[in-house]
């Protein structure tokens, strides 16, 4: 059984984009930047958005804060989308979710340029995901291909059973393993809280992606010998013998499932700690996609 170390392997990304940035200063470009809209007080939504900011830091990208009061209105807020949208500086951004009540995320999301859409969130990006054309991927599904690739679980002709229908995992995840392509070339089944008989499914699954949001849910007696397990569910639950008076879990019954795996992410430490990596790298391509526009706009005016 092999673990596929989310943690390790978003250490080695960062490095890798840490060495582009570098890369590109040496070559007298400018570093990518990432900006973070933070709407309110929300505590999650605090934590996150400082993870971003940090983790451009380590990689050497140039990040913008912008903090807006919870009572900030709709049009206020499409205001300053505006503004990110016509800074040519920024090559991308993200609005951390979720908004206060009184604004309709929709109509927020809607108003990101596509182009700078590096949370992936924009329909045009789903659509062009749909496509097979260059897109962002969101974090979480772009991050299970990564950790797909890295190492070298096997993907072509498998049988993926998906658990979750989510939007930003479920879907895109469910097109991402079944298009051409060496992490793709699956059969997959996208399966959710209305199907029936779930077990059915994954015990004659290949590789199994729980993201259902209810933990420990997929047990040992529900997958077969030899199965690869992607676990995207994270829940805080109450113990008084930790610690920290809680403990992370995920969708999958760990110790029991993980005899029967090939490759298994554990909870803490498998696909959370790649999905601010993944960030990272949309921002790298954002700006180097914006560069590759300029320049050749640059070539048509001269
Ligand atoms: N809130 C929780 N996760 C995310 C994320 O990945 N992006 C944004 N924008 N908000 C979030």
């Amino acid at each position: 059984m092999t673990i596929l170390d989310g943690k390790k392997t978003s250490e080695a990304l960062k490095q890798e984009i840490a060495e582009e940035v570098k890369q590109l200063k040496a070559a007298g470009k400018k570093v990518p930047h990432l900006a973070a809209v933070l709407v309110g007080d929300n505590g999650a939504s605090i934590t996150y958005v400082n993870s971003k900011v940090k983790a451009c830091e380590q990689v050497g990208f140039a990040s913008t804060l912008v903090k807006l009061p919870a009572d900030i209105t709709e049009e206020a807020l499409l205001e300053e989308i505006d503004k990110l949208n016509a800074n040519a500086d920024i090559d991308g951004y993200i609005v951390q979710l979720p908004l206060p009540k009184h604004i309709d995320e929709q109509k927020i999301l809607l108003a990101v340029d596509p182009k700078k859409d590096v949370d992936g969130f924009h329909p045009a990006n789903f659509g062009r995901i749909a496509l097979d054309m260059e897109a962002f991927i969101p974090a979480t599904p772009f991050g299970i291909m990564e950790l797909l690739k890295r190492y070298e679980v096997p993907t072509k002709g498998k049988h993926v059973v998906v658990v979750g229908r989510s939007h930003i995992v479920g879907r895109p995840i469910s097109i991402l393993l079944s298009q051409k392509g060496a992490q793709g070339n699956a059969t997959v089944t996208l399966t959710h809280s209305h199907t029936p008989n779930l077990a059915d499914f994954t015990r004659q699954a290949d590789i199994i992606v729980m993201a259902l949001g209810i933990p420990e849910f997929l047990k040992g007696d529900m997958v077969k010998e030899g199965v690869t397990v992607i676990d995207v569910g994270i829940t805080r639950l109450q113990d008084d013998n930790a610690p920290k008076g809680y403990r992370i879990v995920g969708d999958v019954a760990f110790d029991e499932v993980k005899n029967k795996a090939n490759y298994i992410t554990p909870v803490p430490g498998g696909v959370g700690p790649m999905t601010i990596a993944m960030l990272l790298k949309n921002t790298l391509l954002a700006c180097k996609w914006r560069e590759r526009v300029v320049s050749k706009l640059l070539t048509i005016n001269c």
